[in-house]
């Protein structure tokens, strides 16, 4: 049997657009922009973007379409076992991360069904926590009961997700993404345009641009750049290199790479034009400040946004809908290229057909997201989720580049490779990005990191992430992170099915 190939240009483009965007851009881009300077911190962004964001996601590309395998066998294929776990690495946190993603998506699409009504009522926040994900009775780290509510749409969306996988990268993640990716911005442009023309929209406008150039030379403002940009192009997670394996011979990766990169942060930015313009309205709805309103962090989607739809001068329910329908299609595409990453090295590493990987890998993945499902999964993914951001993709991100240009020294290769097919060619300032900036901005990044996680985090006079019990954080955060990088290492040191080797 050959190896999948996606049918056409486009249904890669898409499907590579369709991982990108995803919730990072509704709920996450707005309000890490606002909180990190407005318009100031565009700048950071964009040298993220032109800097990091675009050369790594060439270089994923190029990996994939050059050695033609899932994340493992690319740099097992570059550079035997010493490359071979890092792509195990990646594909771990993709893991953890698709555990708990996925269950956001669930929340996004109750949602969808409470939008009809407003069912959340006036008091969303308690709406949220009490009523919804029935957080009450418990503390930090206990499980309590399973949440129904969350658990039925979470079943949901593992069958949507396995199933499209099980019908193979061409007949289900492509034709998926053709279907899932142009609704997704016919929803959302309607809700752009709506919010842009409601009563306020300037004031909420004006706050989210202002620029706040004091932050530009604060270094938390550029980490939260470039952590953005990692996660919201879902590089260093294993799934780009994996998305461009199934590409065929002839294709324009560096062109593919500039429209995916651009069109993600499209996206984002229209996304914080239409989030801020709501936000805009609702304060002057309530003459209030737009910093009172908008000040709520990752509540942004699930507090502030139904009380939005509340205040709505019309047809309340259908832009609600409208809303969490977009959250739930933006989410599914990037969960369907997460577990993509691990049904693919699993197939490959022990020659077991990937109807078995869809099974078993994403198996296994929907039954942990029970636990996030439950009474006390909110706090059991936060703290995952803080964890495998900060020590995952960072991490991997800098290994990667690392590895890549100074130990297997590839940069050359890879450049040739990219240019055979490529309109736009690659030269020095590609692998000056790769192997001198991106490298250097990381290495202080993942330096201050560490000094601010490990020393501080257990000193007591700072206190710990969110004020969590250091067992808690033990456990549920920083042993998860390790976990996926120790589970990487172990599954590098079999041999390759022999169809692979
Ligand atoms: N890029 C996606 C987003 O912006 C998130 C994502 C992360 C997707 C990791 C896949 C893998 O939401
Ligand atoms: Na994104």
């Amino acid at each position: 049997m050959g190896r999948q190939q996606w049918g056409t240009r486009a249904g890669f483009i898409l499907a590579a657009v369709g991982s990108a965007v995803g919730l990072g851009n509704i709920w996450r881009f707005p309000y890490v922009a606002y909180e990190n300077g407005g318009g100031a911190f565009l700048i950071p962004y964009l040298f993220a973007l032109l800097t990091a964001g675009i050369p790594i996601l060439i270089m994923e590309f190029t990996i994939g379409h050059k050695y033609r395998g899932s994340a493992p066998l690319s740099f097992f294929r570059a550079g035997g076992k010493k490359a071979e776990w890092l792509g195990w690495w990646g594909v771990f946190v993709a893991f953890v991360i698709s555990t708990y993603y996925a269950v956001i998506i669930a929340w996004a699409m109750r949602y969808t069904i409470f939008s009809f009504d407003q069912a959340w009522g006036e008091d969303t926040g308690s709406f949220l926590q009490a009523d919804f994900l029935q957080l009450t009775e418990v503390a930090p780290g206990e499980t309590g009961g399973i949440v129904w509510g969350v658990f039925i749409p979470l079943v949901l969306v593992w069958v949507i997700t396995l199933g499209i996988l099980l019908k193979g990268v061409k007949k289900g993640i492509e034709i998926a993404n053709r279907i899932f990716i142009p609704t997704l911005v016919i929803l959302f442009l309607i809700i752009v345009v709506r919010a842009v023309t409601l009563e306020g929209a300037a004031t909420g406008l004006n706050a989210f641009f202002q620029p706040d150039f004091d932050q530009i030379m604060n270094p938390a403002v550029w980490v939260a750049a470039y952590g953005h940009i990692f996660f919201s192009l879902s590089i260093a997670f294993a799934i780009m290199i994996t998305y461009s394996s199934y590409l065929p011979k002839k294709s324009d990766i560096t062109n593919n790479a500039f429209i995916t990169g651009f069109a993600n942060s499209g996206f984002e930015l229209l996304a914080g034009i239409g989030v801020f313009a709501a936000l805009g309205f609702m304060a002057t709805q309530l003459s209030v400040p737009v910093a009172e309103v908008a000040d709520a962090g990752v509540g942004l989607a699930f507090v502030v946004f139904p009380q939005i739809i509340n205040q709505f001068p019309g047809f309340n329910g259908f832009f609600g809908v409208l809303f969490f329908l977009s959250l739930t299609l933006a989410g599914l595409t990037s969960l369907m290229s997460i577990t993509e990453t691990y049904v693919a090295g699993v197939t490959e590493k022990f020659g077991v057909s990937r109807n078995k990987a869809v099974i078993i890998g994403g198996g296994l993945a929907a039954t942990i997201s029970i636990l996030f499902a439950t009474q006390g999964g909110l706090f059991f993914l936060d703290v995952a989720d803080y964890y495998i951001n900060q020590f995952g993709v960072a991490a991997v991100g800098l290994v990667e580049v690392i590895m890549v240009v100074w130990i297997l020294r590839k940069a050359d290769t890879l450049q040739s490779h990219a240019n055979l097919t490529s309109d736009i060619r690659l030269g020095l300032w590609w692998k000056i990005c790769l192997g001198v900036v991106t490298p250097i901005v990381l290495g202080f990044m993942m330096f201050g990191l560490l000094k601010q996680n490990i020393l501080q985090e257990f000193d007591n006079d700072t206190g710990n992430y969110e004020g969590y019990a250091t067992e808690f954080i033990l456990y549920g955060g920083v042993a998860v992170a390790a976990a996926a990088l120790i589970a990487g290492i172990l599954f590098s040191l079999g041999k390759w099915s022999k169809h692979h080797a």
